[in-house]
């Protein structure tokens, strides 16, 4: 299957789950409001889908980490909200609409990350009464959530990012940023998933080094759109990060190196998608994976 139509399949799927476990708007309105605006903005869902996606290569089917899948949106949505905030990157569009502090206010923006940040590991835990799912897997996979987006990654990634504006940067340093901010989360989509559907630890492993590549990959690409995208497309302003000396791929190698560095990192990534088996869920995520880095939104 390519992989626009993956991205359509899956994603409605995703979208419903994400509907049920928000539940209905409530009191107080104003934090359902924010965080069900950001939530359902129209985001790529890419991390549930790699998570179902690493269902399927285990052949195990998708309902097994469906929870999990959406708390793991909603980590990633809780980090778009807080990058956007003006003591941030201080962004006002994202996802084709302005961004949540523009919206609704800086502190309700605050708290709708941390109430989607939350509300993740709510869903995460409750994975753990999914039938098929043992209770060592499901604290494993929360674990391996919660050591990704915390201080040894997203968090941490975001911290030096911060740091290094206006800053030199070397090649290790930028990788280091890179695989922290972005890489971390979307490597325990696929890894989190994998113990959730019973996944060893040869496999696991296996999985562990798909997602780094691929997930050092796309924020190369990342970087790159932020030059060379369509503003429209992206639903986000363009040109941001050399206005505020972010440390990116192209800023240190050029657009063409970077681009060369992305795609040979996806070689990688398939080299070790090779070696997990060649069912539909393994080839999707090898079509994702190619997806990753031909993007343009
Ligand atoms: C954007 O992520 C931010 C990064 C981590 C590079 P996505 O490109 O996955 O954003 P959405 O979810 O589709 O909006
Ligand atoms: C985002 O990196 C990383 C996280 C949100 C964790 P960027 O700051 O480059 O993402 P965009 O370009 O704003 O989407
Ligand atoms: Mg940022
Ligand atoms: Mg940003
Ligand atoms: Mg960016």
């Amino acid at each position: 299957m390519r992989a626009e139509l993956i991205l359509k399949k899956y994603g409605k799927i995703v979208d419903a789950a994400l509907d049920r476990f928000l539940g209905k708007p409530r009191f107080p309105s104003v934090l359902h409001k924010s965080m069900r605006y950001s939530l359902f903005a129209g985001g790529k869902r890419l991390r549930p889908i790699l998570a179902i996606l690493t269902a399927q290569a285990c052949s195990a089917p998708y309902s097994r980490v469906l929870p999990a899948a959406c708390g793991l949106e909603m980590i990633h949505t809780y980090s778009l909200i807080h990058d956007d905030l003006p003591a941030m990157d201080n962004d006002d569009m994202r996802r084709g609409i302005p961004t949540c502090h523009v919206k609704f206010g800086e502190a309700a923006a605050i708290l709708a990350g941390d109430a989607l940040l939350t509300k993740a590991f709510e869903l995460i835990a409750l994975n753990g009464r999914v039938k098929g799912v043992t209770p060592a897997a499901a604290v494993n996979a929360a674990a391996e959530i919660g050591a990704a987006a915390g201080a040894d990654g997203m968090v941490g990634g975001q911290v030096v990012d911060m740091l290094f504006e206006g800053r030199r940067v070397t090649p290790k340093e930028l990788s280091f940023i890179h695989s922290h901010k972005t890489g971390a989360l979307i490597t325990a989509s696929i890894t989190a998933a994998a113990m959730l559907a019973g996944a060893g630890e040869a496999k696991i492993r296996h999985f562990r080094g798909f997602g780094e590549k691929i997930g050092l990959a796309f924020q190369i690409a990342d970087d790159i759109l932020d030059i060379t995208g369509d503003e429209k497309k992206l639903g986000k302003t363009k040109g941001k990060d050399l206005k505020a000396g972010k440390a990116t791929y192209p800023g240190l190698f050029g657009i063409e190196k970077s681009r060369e560095k992305a795609e040979n990192l996806v070689l990688e990534a398939l080299r070790i998608s090779g070696k997990i088996g060649n069912n539909k869920g393994v080839r999707a995520l090898s079509e994702l994976a190619r997806f990753f880095v031909s993007r343009t939104y």
